[in-house]
């Protein structure tokens, strides 16, 4: 059976208000026809566009995503965003323990259990991101930093919540201008580790549970990560800040998943 495939990006600290939502009608306009019986296609502004975004964009064509949040819903958190302000404004996901949240600004596996399970209780489909940084590849340890991230983060979710989760793998030493794409083969076989990871979570609904890649997704190589069995969709950064270059990216990586031959 065909699966469902999912495109998004985070756009960082990038774009103002109005440019945010001329890119978000431009690409909503441009995937229009895309059946999102199939796909699902995702964008997560900065939280300055997103009251003018939930306005503008019909979150069943694009669904729009914060890039962080607290995990309580009120108090002496200076700086941070509670669950309940995400909620008012109308987004339908939430990012969670991107490199630059981990590495930048120390946020820990610990901390992001705690952000976890406050996104999933309040509804949010939950885009976890975990990914092994250059010195641990190098010192041969990629695939337990991937189960302890995904273990310390998921141990509490809860049945009912498994269908709202979403993980992206994302090597750290492969995002962004100084990043080099994993190869096709190392980012299935890192994917494959993180299923088995999911099904001793959940049992074998963790095999329903999407693994999307990012870093350094481009145009020359989303068509060969797509059709990695164990990837189920393309987490984008700069390939996809353009409307017209991800639209062009969605439509190859959909033309080499559909002409496959079904197994
Ligand atoms: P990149 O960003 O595609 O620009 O490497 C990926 C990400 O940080 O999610």
């Amino acid at each position: 059976m065909k699966k469902r495939l999912y495109f998004g990006s985070n756009l960082k600290m990038y774009k103002n208000v109005h440019d945010t939502i001329a890119y978000l009608e431009q690409l909503q306009q441009l995937t229009a026809d895309l059946n999102r019986e199939k796909y699902t296609l995702f964008i997560i502004p900065s939280y300055t566009s997103h009251e003018q975004a939930c306005k503008k964009i019909n979150q069943s064509l694009i669904k729009l995503g914060a890039q962080n949040m607290c995990w309580e819903e009120q108090g002496q958190f200076t700086g941070e965003i509670s669950p309940l302000m995400l909620q008012e404004l109308g987004l339908e996901l939430v990012e969670l323990g991107h490199s630059e949240r981990r590495h930048i600004f120390g946020e820990s596996n610990e901390m992001l259990r705690r952000k976890v399970n406050a996104s999933l209780s309040h509804g949010f489909t939950t885009l976890l991101c975990i990914g092994e940084t250059g010195d641990e590849k190098d010192y041969g340890i990629s695939d337990e930093i991937l189960r302890i991230q995904l273990k310390t983060a998921l141990l509490d979710v809860k049945e009912q919540d498994y269908g709202k989760l979403w993980i992206a793998y994302e090597p750290v030493w492969a995002i962004g201008i100084n990043g080099r794409p994993a190869t096709t083969d190392y980012a299935q076989e890192k994917h494959s580790v993180i299923r088995t990871a999911l099904v001793e979570l959940f049992g074998k609904q963790g095999n329903d549970i999407p693994i999307l890649y990012g870093g350094s997704v481009n145009l020359d190589n989303a068509a060969s990560l797509i059709v990695q069995p164990d990837i189920d969709g393309l987490f984008v950064g700069r390939s996809a800040w353009d409307a017209q270059n991800f639209n062009t990216l969605i439509r190859d990586a959909v033309m080499a998943y559909d002409t496959q031959p079904l197994v």
